[in-house]
């Protein structure tokens, strides 16, 4: 099996103005197709700013990230906008959906954006959000949504197009147990029903604990 994401000696320093801060020194790591990696740290630690940088949507100040073989490096931005929509599904650590789209149009954008027919994006996003029990929300606005609906349709919105592997950051942080479950659920059913790599920033150790790989963040140093 090849990999999925690589990660090489990869560091991330932020510098402005007088302010330097070295969050991400030195870090390698491989997700392998259909592995599930758990990433937990302090907060601060720098485990947002990993995810951003392995899905190309930040750039290293040094080492390289491939994904699916190719170096991020040598792509411009519309490519790597492809390859992401194409490979990667992101649900950020705040949900990151678009205000003015109902659930089922927000779920159906990645596949719009890779020219699927719309008709066939509605069908599609419809049967996501049944897998996420959010059938009846469908022609909800996010502000319409709770809290927890919302971040279910973050999720169906980021394995709509069966990428091979899902980025998430702290998917299950602002929800209650029961939808913290259920959405942790969902992202390992569709890890073992579709072989989607999965990479979870949690400050759950539990969580952490049911994945296969778990890789703290500490001093900006990846172990484990
Ligand atoms: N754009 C930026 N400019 C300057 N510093 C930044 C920037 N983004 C993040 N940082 C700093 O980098 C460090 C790591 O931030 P990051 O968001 O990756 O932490 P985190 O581990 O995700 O924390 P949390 O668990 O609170 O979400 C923090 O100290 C933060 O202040
Ligand atoms: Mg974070």
């Amino acid at each position: 099996m090849s990999a999925v994401i690589r990660a090489e000696n990869i560091s991330k320093t932020f510098a402005e103005g007088p302010l330097h801060v070295d969050v991400l020194k030195d870090i390698n790591l491989v997700v392998e197709q259909g592995e599930r990696v758990a990433i937990v740290g302090a907060s601060g630690a720098g485990k947002s700013t990993l995810l951003h940088l392995l899905a190309g949507l930040d750039t290293p100040t040094g080492g390289r990230v491939l994904v699916a073989d190719q170096d991020l490096a040598g792509l411009n931005e519309r490519q790597k906008g492809r390859l992401r929509n194409e490979m990667l599904g992101f649900v950020y650590q705040f949900h990151h959906l678009l205000p003015e789209f109902t659930a089922l149009e927000n779920v159906a954008m990645p596949l719009l954006i890779a020219r699927m027919a719309p008709r066939s994006a509605a069908e599609e996003a419809r049967e996501m959000l049944r897998r996420v029990g959010l059938a009846d929300r469908a022609a909800h606005k996010p502000a319409e949504l709770s809290g927890g609906e919302r971040q279910r349709v973050a999720i169906a919105r980021a394995v709509v197009h069966r990428p091979r592997c899902v980025l998430a950051d702290e998917p299950t942080g602002n929800l209650d147990s029961h939808n913290a479950h259920a959405a942790f659920a969902l992202l390992l059913e569709l890890n073992q029903s579709l072989g989607t790599s999965l990479v979870l920033v949690t400050h759950d150790r539990m969580l952490a604990a049911a994945m296969d790989r778990v890789g703290t963040i500490e001093d900006g140093v990846l172990t484990g």
